[in-house]
């Protein structure tokens, strides 16, 4: 290890994959991009599935699915390719509003469309009470910074709590010390500024009011529930492996409590009203221990480091938990769904084990038709899987404390998918969720109950299920009860390792993946799917846009986070379309259904170096919400070499945060127009998603 303070890894070094600044893979996932692939298990690749069955002999014949996918494609769009750039402008958008062009890279501006203003709701430093200090980059400390916003806003939930009050709860999913912090550029943090820079992480809630729905929520400093959720905030354990000897600790002996969440990445509102958030990157922040021979296994397939110059997130000094040479066992006390009341302040956080330990994008829950509440989830990584939980236990409407144990006790499945062949045209198939858990007890050969919900990649891995580009945010459409996954991209993924889920190889782009549970039952182990978004360039033969004229899309990379609005049209939020496309990243819409469906438009574009996440449709219509995440992030930048000035209020330095777009005062009006968005096309509601709120 070395002492001398220095930077250990020249950063811009990194290989830049899947669209990112240098600088955002080191910081963010300790550039698992640059590293081998962690799912090294041998699942049956496409090409072996293939052989196996003579419908789609055809397929492989044809020598390259990549080929045949892009001729297939190109054979089912007979229109003629048009510039990308004159695209997005000259649509109307079948929702309601005129969409915005690609804005290019470089541009430090957050756009939106006409008839539509902006405005900062929470930034990175915001006090949240009365009493915080106020916010000042020159004069920082851990005790004010657990007072105040957290950095790197992600997942965002607004829940109404009346006509014009709301819970504002949004993530806080990492740090950039050299944005945070003058002179460090070429440095390694103090253990004091090390302090600071964890107690920015977690989550931020605060209350929100406003004069009416025409106006904008301001922050209500004088809410009880206004608070952090830190790396100190203590957590119970639930499900089967808690009280498990794996998660015993010094600090916690008896295994049933943990200290602090991190990396929280995207998450969900339950239908009681509780909020879910995914640790998604804690992996990065961990040194393992070189000498534990039993431990190597999980680090390789967790991608755990074991040289102390590979950690970008270097925190050791302030935090020697993170060194598992002390103790293997800290590792697993990440990588969960973690579960938070944000209307109470003292109810204790929860890490539930059910519903297995990875890199947690993120949950979405539905109550499927027969009471049980079903969470969808992915895994991020190259390679990895999506997931779903079935409670045993019934949604019980209005009983939000039976509601609150749903998640403590159920099933694990992970999910296999099976293409129909490319002959069609369309990348489709039927797919099976394979159980990792059964009645709660472990189905894996080999492992115990406790194994598979701790170790869950490596259990997911003896049972052959597909391996995804990236999985992300994972969500069911509260109106047409179909799943919604978004498959980032995948830069790794060789010719001979597509399949037709997974259809590209070095797929930049990524895809959008929609599940249709078979029978609409959401508890059962059978799905068809489609990919109703091939990403990128409209004139890139190999996109496609759910059979829309391409003609009238937007161009559209590295889908990230969905979300749904009250007529079930897909809101899609990217992160990486600079590097792709050369766009600032930003905000679409699209219909999955009626005559509209596929029909991409752009709704807004965050700052220079941001990404964008956590999108959300307020529940009454009248607000977006979105996290701009690490603005002015591009190599090289830090408090002196400033690229973006946002939320531009004259500090000299980017903050990222919360941002809440309307209409504009003048001719104020809803979000989407229902009247002509493609609701009463989808079949009747199975979901309850959102019926608390909507
Ligand atoms: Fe934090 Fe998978 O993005
Ligand atoms: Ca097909
Ligand atoms: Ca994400």
């Amino acid at each position: 290890m070395r002492n001398d303070g220095r930077r250990l890894l020249p950063i811009l070094n990194s290989p830049i994959t899947g669209g990112r600044q240098a600088v955002t893979c080191h910081y963010r996932c300790n550039n698992a991009c640059a590293r081998p692939v962690p799912n090294t298990s041998d699942n049956q690749t496409f090409a072996e599935v293939v052989a196996e069955g003579a419908s789609r002999r055809q397929v492989l014949i044809t020598g390259g699915l990549g080929l045949a996918t892009a001729a297939a494609f190109a054979a089912a769009d007979t229109r003629t390719p048009a510039v990308a750039a004159d695209i997005a402008e000259a649509s109307e958008g079948p929702l309601g509003f005129k969409g915005i062009a690609p804005t290019p890279a470089e541009v430090d501006e957050f756009k939106v469309p006409e008839g539509f203003a902006w405005n900062p709701l929470c930034n990175w430093g915001d006090p949240l009470t009365p009493d915080a200090p106020a916010f000042d980059i020159k004069n920082q400390s851990e005790a004010a910074q657990k007072q105040q916003a957290g950095y790197n806003a992600d997942f965002v939930s607004v829940i109404p709590t009346g006509d014009n009050t709301a819970v504002l709860s949004f993530n806080n999913e990492y740090v950039n010390p050299e944005l945070m912090f003058d002179g460090l550029a070429d440095a390694r943090p103090t253990a004091d500024q090390q302090a600071v820079l964890l107690a920015a992480h977690g989550l931020t809630i605060t209350a929100l009011q406003r004069a009416s729905a025409e106006d904008f929520y301001e922050r209500d400093l004088n809410s009880p529930v206004n608070r952090r959720i830190h790396l100190d905030t203590e957590f119970a354990f639930t499900g089967p492996a808690a009280g498990s000897d794996l998660l015993k600790t010094k600090a916690t002996p008896k295994g049933k409590n943990a200290f602090g969440t991190m990396n929280n990445c995207a998450g969900g509102v339950t239908p009681w009203g509780t909020i879910l958030s995914g640790e998604e990157n804690w992996n990065g922040y961990f040194l393992g221990d070189a000498d534990n021979a039993a431990a190597q296994e999980e680090y390789e397939r967790y991608g755990v480091v074991t040289s102390a110059d590979e950690l970008s997130n270097y925190f050791l000094d302030a935090a020697p938990r993170f060194d598992l040479r002390n103790e293997n066992n800290a590792l697993h006390h990440f990588g969960y769904i973690i579960e938070i009341d944000p209307m109470d302040p003292t109810a204790t956080p929860r890490k539930h084990t059910a519903l297995g330990r990875f890199k947690h994008e993120g949950a979405n829950v539905t109550i499927a038709a027969n009471g049980h509440a079903v969470a969808y989830m992915g895994d991020d990584e190259r390679f990895d899987y999506m997931y779903k939980f079935v409670s045993r236990k019934k949604y019980v409407e209005g009983n939000k404390q039976h509601n609150m144990t749903l998640l403590e006790d159920g099933d694990l499945y992970v999910a296999k998918f099976s293409g129909d062949g490319f002959e069609d045209g369309v990348s489709d198939g039927s797919g099976i969720w394979i159980p990792l858990t059964q009645n709660g007890k472990s189905v894996v050969p080999g492992m115990s109950t406790e194994e598979v919900l701790v170790l869950t990649r490596l259990a997911a891995d003896k049972v052959g299920p597909t391996k995804m580009d990236r999985p992300e945010d994972v969500e069911p459409n509260p109106v047409n009860g179909r799943i919604y996954g978004a498959l980032t991209n995948n830069s790794k993924r060789a010719p001979g390792e597509i399949d037709e889920a997974n259809p590209r190889a070095e797929n930049k782009h990524g895809q959008v993946i929609e599940i249709t549970e078979a029978g609409g039952d959401h508890t059962g182990t059978k799905f068809t799917w489609k990919l109703v978004l091939i990403c990128g360039d409209p004139t890139d033969p190999t996109t496609y846009f759910n059979g829309y004229d391409k003609s009238m899309v937007a161009p559209i990379s590295c889908p990230d986070n969905v979300a749904f609005d009250k007529a079930g049209n897909l809101w899609i939020s990217t992160d990486g379309m600079p590097g792709t496309l050369g766009h600032c990243d930003g905000l679409y819409a699209m219909p999955v259904a009626g005559e509209n469906m596929g029909l991409l438009t752009q709704f807004l574009s965050v700052p220079t170096g941001a990404e964008c996440s956590g999108p959300l449709v307020s529940t009454d219509n009248t607000s977006v919400f979105v996290a701009v995440q690490h603005p002015g992030e591009i190599d090289g930048a830090s408090t002196t070499n400033v690229f973006s000035q946002f939320p531009y209020k004259g500090d000299g330095f980017p903050r990222p945060g919360v941002v809440e777009v309307k209409r504009t005062k003048d001719a104020p009006g809803p979000i989407v127009d229902t009247g002509v968005a493609s609701g009463s096309a989808f079949g009747s509601a199975q979901s309850r998603v959102g019926s608390l709120f909507g």
